[in-house]
């Protein structure tokens, strides 16, 4: 059996990772529909070696296509998938818009791919915010052995996550930087070339950023369990592709850091580097790939339920298109 699809943001970073995805895992594509908004329709995309026209979203019919993906921001997510679920149109959205609702299902497959079932009540599946997805397949199986009382977190993430303008911005601040010319931010507070921010999403009233509340909100949806307290800092860094994290927890019973390296080996979606002396960085190891990678993982010197591990994974890939994917996939297989 085959498929028709929609890619909504078809035109976009994520977008078009959604479409070299699909074509890659080989998922079974009848009809793919590239849509847009109306200043891209008419352009191309390549798709199966074919030449495919990009659509103004404004003018699809949602009843042609069997599963729609949606990468093209929350406003226009809470406009056009409750159409396209009316129309019949199974949604899987990358936006944050879904994410909280308690009807609509969170999905890590590797995590909670039970949860899927639920679906069925708004035809809308919601794709965790990047961080909660390459932390979550990290924390499972520690969660899983020994539960997990809290989690601190820091991230080092890459400006591909705020989209293609984004990265064209690092670029062209760190090509004026050379150059010693000015240089303006426009999608950033503050300069990110040769910089760091800690400020990704909007401060909320709690002095967290909303980007911060994602990651606590998300983790306690998708592990099913709000006694897993987490604590986060969001910092952007001039990388373009793979959000870096450093994760700081506390195991709910005492844990043996043998097994877990056991279990890190195990994990599926993972890849641990167990040499104390490596560590897999966004550029060298995770950038273009689907895996998400574990590094030194070291038992807390200061607490003897403490755990630390480096977390990698490309932000656009496992993060955002490959996640969304399988997500897809696993609907097939089990539920159209
Ligand atoms: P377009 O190229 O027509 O602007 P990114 O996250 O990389 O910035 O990409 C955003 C994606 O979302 C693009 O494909 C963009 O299409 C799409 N998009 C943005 N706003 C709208 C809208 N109002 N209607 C449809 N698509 C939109």
């Amino acid at each position: 059996q085959k498929f028709n699809v929609a890619v909504l943001g078809a035109t976009g970073l994520v977008g078009r990772q959604i479409i070299e995805t699909l074509q890659d895992r080989k998922f079974p594509v009848d009809q793919l529909f590239a849509l847009a908004s109306s200043r891209s329709a008419g352009e191309d995309i390549d798709f199966r070696g074919e030449k495919i026209e990009v659509i103004d979203v404004e003018k699809f019919d949602f009843s042609q296509a069997h599963i729609g993906l949606f990468s093209a921001g929350g406003s226009v997510s809470e406009k056009y998938a409750p159409i396209a679920a009316e129309a019949g149109c199974v949604v899987i959205d990358n936006t944050s818009h879904f994410r909280y609702d308690f009807d609509v299902p969170l999905i890590v497959p590797e995590v909670n791919k039970d949860s899927l079932a639920d679906f069925r009540n708004r035809n809308i599946i919601a794709n965790p915010n990047c961080s909660t997805i390459q932390m979550m397949v990290a924390l499972k199986p520690i969660y899983d052995a020994y539960g997990i009382d809290r989690i601190n977190v820091s991230t080092y993430q890459a400006v591909s996550g705020a989209g293609k303008e984004a990265v064209d911005e690092l670029a062209k601040q760190t090509a004026n930087l050379m150059n010693a010319r000015p240089m303006e931010n426009n999608i950033f507070t503050k300069q990110i070339a040769f910089n760091v921010i800690p400020q990704i999403d909007t401060f909320q009233e709690n002095g967290y950023t909303k980007e911060e509340m994602k990651m606590v909100w998300e983790t306690q949806k998708i592990l099913g369990d709000s006694s897993v307290l987490v604590n986060p800092t969001a910092v952007r860094v001039p990388v373009f592709f793979g959000h870096a994290e450093s994760i700081h927890l506390e195991t709910r019973m005492p844990h043996d850091i043998e097994h877990i390296k056991q279990l890190l080996n195990e994990a599926p979606g993972v890849e641990f580097i167990e040499d104390e002396q490596d560590y897999p960085t966004p550029v060298s190891d995770a950038s273009g790939n689907d895996t998400v990678y574990v590094g030194r993982l070291r038992q807390d010197i200061s607490h003897p339920h403490g755990l630390n591990l480096w977390v990698v994974s490309d932000n656009t890939r496992k993060g955002a298109a490959t996640n969304s994917v399988q997500i897809a996939e696993e609907l097939i297989e089990n539920y159209l």
